[in-house]
């Protein structure tokens, strides 16, 4: 086969690097199944992240914890199916789960090892910097799976920060700036930085080598990533920081309303029950 017939390659992980060196700006979108990753695809996002807020805006769980590396799996592979015939489809992040990768280094390798095996994700995404979470990020690298990390508001640790803007306190600016540039130093491809005050996204931006991606973190980040269903407006919990484009839960109903009225008008007439027919005269 000639290289004009081949299949496209997925972009990688690295290639986000790549824009950041560039001075190319970066999106990123959140897709769960099959229909939201072609449309992110369609629309352009350099990559598509399988997010665990698929707990909330897709499963209806009232938090991100409940979401089983099992369910990530199988958005993830429905995910990878929607961008199949995309000239060179973008990468797939996918979230590790809750309780995935706190339970030990093995574990963690081995549930990021199943995401790389068992789906068509190319990087894992996982919150926090914490000293044991940094034991994970260096042996999941170090294993040749590329992560991305993620700090600010991290929802995994929604029992203990809530929904607020983070880093907003000196120490806790500080704390930050400290832990992005560890997560690079142990070799994260690149940071999501979320709910934290734009001027410190902005300096960290400015500091670091890797792509910094916000959301509710100002417009100074090398990119943007944010929750597809959010912006498509198809959320009843809107964030804050993350406005809708368009109504659309709004414009779903009201078209799905239109075609129930139709249906309802054209029977407006109830039927004739048909006459039973005349028994058999034997
Ligand atoms: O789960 C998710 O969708 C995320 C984004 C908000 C970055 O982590």
């Amino acid at each position: 086969m000639g290289p004009a017939a081949a299949t496209a390659l997925p972009q990688r992980p690295g290639d986000l690097v790549r824009r950041k060196q560039a001075g190319l700006s970066i999106t990123v979108l959140t897709a769960w199944d099959a229909l939201s990753a072609a449309l992110v695809a369609e629309a352009g996002a350099d990559a598509v992240l399988v997010g665990d807020s698929l707990a909330m805006t897709v499963l209806g769980h009232a938090t991100t914890l409940p979401v089983t590396l099992e369910e990530m799996l199988h958005h993830c592979r429905a995910v990878g199916r929607g961008l199949q015939g995309q000239g060179s489809p973008p990468t797939i992040i996918c979230d590790l789960p809750f309780l995935s990768y706190q339970c030990g280094l093995d574990a963690a390798v081995a549930a990021a090892g199943r995401v790389l095996k068992e789906s068509p994700a190319a990087a894992v995404k996982l919150e926090g910097a914490e000293p044991e979470t940094m034991a994970v990020i260096d042996r999941l690298v170090r294993t040749g799976i590329p992560v991305m990390g993620h700090l600010g508001l991290t929802p995994q640790a929604v029992h203990q920060l809530g929904y607020r803007r983070q880093a907003t306190e000196p120490a806790a600016r500080e704390r930050l700036q400290r832990q992005a540039a560890a997560l690079e130093a142990a070799g994260c491809f690149a940071l999501v930085l979320e709910h934290v005050p734009a001027d410190l996204a902005a300096a960290i931006t400015a500091e670091l080598a890797i792509p910094v991606i916000g959301i509710g973190a100002g417009e100074g980040c090398d990119g943007q990533v944010r929750v597809t269903a959010d912006l498509l407006g198809l959320t009843s919990r809107q964030p804050p920081f993350s406005p809708p484009l368009i109504d659309g839960r709004g414009l779903a109903v009201e078209a799905l309303r239109g075609w129930i009225k139709a249906q309802q008008g054209s029977r407006s007439t109830p039927p004739t029950t048909p006459a039973a027919p005349a028994a058999p005269h034997c």
